[in-house]
C-alpha cells in the first residue's frame, strides 16, 4: 500500500466513521420529524371525525328525542350513515352514562382503544340529555394505514398520545435508503481522500525527494545533470503530443530528470573518458539503470517513475541493458524516455565529438533500435521541440 495512503487510512477511518454517525443521526432525525408530522396528522383526523359527529349527528333535536324514546331503529339507521360517510369510525353506541364533562364530547381510551363521548344536544343547543351519552369507537390502524404511519400503537411504547403509548416502527425501505446514503457519502469521501492524497503525491514529487536527488546528481556530474533536464523536458513534450494522461506524463516529466541518476555509482574517470570506454568500463556503466532503481525504491511515491528509470537503455532489438528486453517488452514510457534521451544526447556537445544538428540526429536515430513510431513522432514535432530550444552554444535550455 502506499505510504501515503497508509498514513492518511487511520484518518480515513476516523472520518468516515464520523461521517457515517452523522448520516444515520440526520436520518434518525428526520424520521423523528415525520413521525412528529403523522401524529399531528392523526390528531387532526380524530378532531374532525368528533366535530363530524358532534354537529352533524348530537345537536339534533330529532336524534336526542330518538334516544329519549329509545328508537332503535331510526338511531340505527343514523349510525349507519355516520360510519359510512367516516370510514375511520368503527363503533357508535348509547350508554345510560350522564355526561359529566366539558365541551361538547371527550376523547378517551383505555391505552390500547380510543374513543370519544358526545353530549346530546337539541338543534340549538339549548339543552342536552342529562343521563345519556353516545360512544364513538375509531378503527385505529385503518387510521394509521391512511395516513402512512411509522409509529404502531403498543402497550410497550413509551409517549404517549390522546393516552394511548405508541413507538416507531421504521421502514425496511427507509433503513435502506438511509445506509445506502450513508454509504454514497463514505465513497464521496473517499473519492476527495485519494484527490488530495494525489495532490499530496503530486507535491511530494516535485518538491522534497525530487529536489534531494537531483541535488545530488548535480553537485557529482555537471553534465549529467543539465542532459537529465533537457531529456525531461523533451519527454514531457513527447508525452503530452502522444496523448497520454497525465499522470503518465507527470512520470516521463520526472524520469527524464532522474534517469541517470545511477551515475552517482559510477566512478568520475569512467563518466567524464573523452574517448570510448573498454568493455570492462562499460560494464561498469551499465550498472547505472540498477543503481538508479535501487535509489528510486526509497521513494514509494516514485513507483511509476522507477521502470521509466530502470528500462532506459533498453532496446528494440534486445541489445539493449540491463536487461535485453525487447520491443513490447519494453514499457511504453521506457520507450519515450530512451527516443528522447538518445536524441538530447545526439544533440549536445561531448568532449569527445562536436554535437549532430537535429536532421543528422533524426537521420542516424531511425537507423537505431529505438521505438521508430515514437522517433516519427519526435520527427513531427521537431518544430515545436525547436522552440523550447534556445540556439546557442550551450544547447537547450533547461
Ligand atoms: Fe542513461
Amino acid at each position: 500500500m502506499n505510504p501515503y495512503v497508509k498514513r492518511f487510512s487511520l484518518f480515513f477511518v476516523l472520518a468516515a466513521t464520523v461521517v457515517f454517525v452523522i448520516v444515520v443521526f440526520i436520518q434518525y432525525y428526520v424520521q423523528g420529524l415525520i413521525v412528529q408530522d403523522q401524529l399531528k396528522a392523526f390528531k387532526c383526523l380524530i378532531e374532525r371525525s368528533a366535530h363530524f359527529v358532534s354537529t352533524g349527528y348530537f345537536q339534533w333535536t330529532l336524534m336526542k328525542e330518538a334516544i329519549e324514546r329509545n328508537d332503535t331503529d331510526f338511531i340505527a339507521s343514523q349510525f349507519e350513515e355516520m360510519m359510512s360517510l367516516d370510514p375511520f369510525i368503527a363503533d357508535v353506541t348509547v350508554e345510560d352514562v350522564p355526561p359529566n364533562f366539558e365541551g361538547l364530547y371527550i376523547v378517551e381510551s383505555d391505552g390500547e382503544r380510543l374513543w370519544a363521548r358526545f353530549k346530546i344536544f337539541t338543534d340549538l343547543m339549548e339543552e342536552h340529555a342529562v343521563d345519556k351519552t353516545a360512544k364513538v369507537v375509531w378503527d385505529l390502524d385503518s387510521i394509521l394505514e391512511a395516513i402512512s404511519a411509522d409509529f404502531r400503537f403498543d402497550k410497550e411504547g413509551k409517549p404517549t398520545h390522546f393516552g394511548l403509548r405508541y413507538r416507531y416502527s421504521f421502514h425496511r425501505t427507509w433503513f435502506i435508503r438511509g445506509t445506502l446514503s450513508a454509504f454514497a457519502v463514505l465513497v464521496l469521501i473517499l473519492v476527495l481522500h485519494n484527490f488530495l492524497v494525489s495532490n499530496i503525491l503530486k507535491v511530494h514529487w516535485e518538491t522534497e525527494g525530487l529536489e534531494r536527488l537531483v541535488r545530488i546528481v548535480g553537485s557529482v556530474d555537471h553534465y549529467t545533470a543539465q542532459h537529465s533536464q533537457r531529456v525531461s523536458k523533451i519527454a514531457e513534450l513527447m508525452g503530452k503530443k502522444m496523448g497520454l494522461r497525465s499522470r503518465d506524463v507527470e512520470a516521463l516529466r520526472v524520469a527524464g530528470t532522474l534517469h541517470d541518476i545511477g551515475k552517482i555509482a559510477i566512478p568520475p574517470h569512467i563518466l567524464n573518458k573523452p574517448g570510448r570506454l573498454d568493455k570492462e568500463e562499460y560494464e561498469t556503466m551499465k550498472r547505472h539503470p540498477l543503481v538508479a532503481a535501487e535509489i528510486l525504491k526509497g521513494f514509494p511515491e516514485l513507483s511509476e517513475v522507477l521502470p521509466v528509470v530502470l528500462y532506459h537503455h533498453e532496446r528494440q532489438d534486445g541489445s539493449g541493458y540491463p536487461f535485453g528486453l525487447k520491443d513490447g517488452e519494453i514499457p511504453l514510457l521506457a520507450r519515450i524516455l530512451a527516443v528522447a534521451d538518445v536524441f538530447e544526447a545526439l544533440t549536445s556537445d561531448r568532449p569527445y565529438r562536436k554535437a549532430l544538428s537535429v536532421e543528422e540526429a533524426l537521420d542516424l536515430m531511425r537507423k537505431l533500435p529505438l521505438d521508430q513510431r515514437i522517433v516519427s513522432v519526435l520527427a513531427e514535432h521537431i518544430g515545436e521541440l525547436e522552440k523550447i530550444r534556445r540556439v546557442s552554444s550551450e544547447g537547450w535550455t533547461t
